[in-house]
Formats: C-alpha cells, sequence, structure tokens
C-alpha cells in the first residue's frame, strides 16, 4: 500500500454521511480532537483505528487506504466503462466494469489508458464468418510483444492473452462488439473503435 488514510478523504466522507466531528469520534472511540487533528493532516490515525474508522464511514479499509472513494460510481457500471489494469511484476490482466481499487504484486496498479493505434500498431480486422479476425503486423519476440487482445461490447468483453513467439492475431465472435483492444508490453494499450469506424471517423 504505497498511501495511508488521507484527511481530506476523513472529512469528505464523514460530511457526505452526515456525521459530525463529535459524533465520528463517538462511533471510533477517540476525541473530537483528534478527528479534527486527522481531518486537517496535523495527525493520522493510529493503524489500529482504520478498521473502526472505515467502517464508520462506510468504505472498505482499502478504498480509506488507497484514498479513492469508489462508493456509488459502480452503480450504473456497464462495458463502456470497462478497464483494463497489467501487474508489470507477474503480468496479470485484470479487467474491471467500473471504478476499482486494483493490486497486485504489492503494487497498486493504474489503468491503462487506451490511446488510437499508431503506425505500429494498427489493428487490422476482417470479417470471417461470425467472427471478426483481428491481426497486427507487430514484433512477438520475448522482449516486445502484444500481451493480449480484446474485443468489448455492451454485454461483455472477449480477452484473448497472447505469448512471445506465437502470432500477434484471434478471432472474436462479432457480437455487437464496439472496441477492440491491443496491449504492448512496451507501447501500451490501443483501442480501434468500430462504432466510429462504422461512421467513417477512422
Ligand atoms: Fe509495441
Amino acid at each position: 500500500m504505497d498511501n495511508y488514510v488521507t484527511g481530506a478523504l476523513i472529512r469528505k466522507l464523514r460530511e457526505s454521511s452526515n456525521l459530525t466531528q463529535e459524533e465520528l469520534a463517538r462511533k471510533v472511540c477517540v476525541s473530537s480532537k483528534a478527528i479534527s487533528k486527522w481531518e486537517t493532516g496535523r495527525g493520522f490515525p493510529d493503524i489500529g483505528l482504520v478498521e473502526p474508522l472505515a467502517k464508520a464511514l462506510g468504505i472498505s479499509v482499502i478504498e480509506l487506504l488507497s484514498g479513492v472513494d469508489i462508493r456509488n460510481k459502480n452503480r450504473s457500471s456497464d462495458m463502456k466503462r470497462c478497464k483494463f489494469y497489467v501487474c508489470p511484476v507477474c503480468g496479470n490482466i485484470i479487467q474491471t466494469t467500473g471504478e476499482a481499487v486494483i493490486s497486485c504484486c504489492g503494487l497498486t496498479l493504474p489503468p491503462l489508458e487506451a490511446e488510437a493505434p499508431d503506425d505500429d500498431h494498427a489493428i487490422h480486422m476482417e470479417i470471417v464468418e461470425d467472427e471478426y479476425y483481428v491481426t497486427l503486423d507487430h514484433p512477438m519476440t520475448k522482449t516486445h510483444y502484444i500481451s493480449f487482445l480484446a474485443a468489448v461490447s455492451d454485454q461483455g468483453i472477449q480477452l484473448v492473452k497472447l505469448y512471445p513467439e506465437g502470432g500477434a492475431e484471434t478471432r472474436f465472435k462479432i457480437n455487437r462488439t464496439e472496441r477492440i483492444y491491443a496491449c504492448c508490453n512496451r507501447h501500451g494499450l490501443f483501442a480501434l473503435s468500430l462504432s466510429k469506424r462504422r461512421h467513417g471517423y477512422a
């Protein structure tokens, strides 16, 4: 965990829970002065208080420690908000459909930011029967390769892990696919929007 509880988050959560400093203090069994100190950055809650503090604020311990309030944001989670995370240590690929705090190998992972494909990562697609045949003209060596391809529709995701020395290609069921993603281990995530293509923007 690379962060600790921040005063700004404590204040924000306390206020959104309609609690006074005194009320929160009672729930956590500390003085209201202590709450005031935490909120103004003049002190930190003891590690032993993190769990009761999280409970009193209606948030998980991991959210409290990471400083990310993900409450309520996922109620309307959908595939348009899907995010990919790749662990730089073990290569784990994690995909979510909304806001999340993702940790792997002791690191809090940022979501990958997708870019439009450049010339070296152009995503080629052709329809073969009821599938998209997706290929990239990209190296597949041990040090530089496409690590996964994914097709996202409004209903779900198809994700295919690729390996060095293999082909930078796969097939996806068409199934209302809206975006195709390709992840290069050196250059990051690239996304091809099919709805834009259909409308002639790309
Ligand atoms: Fe690359």
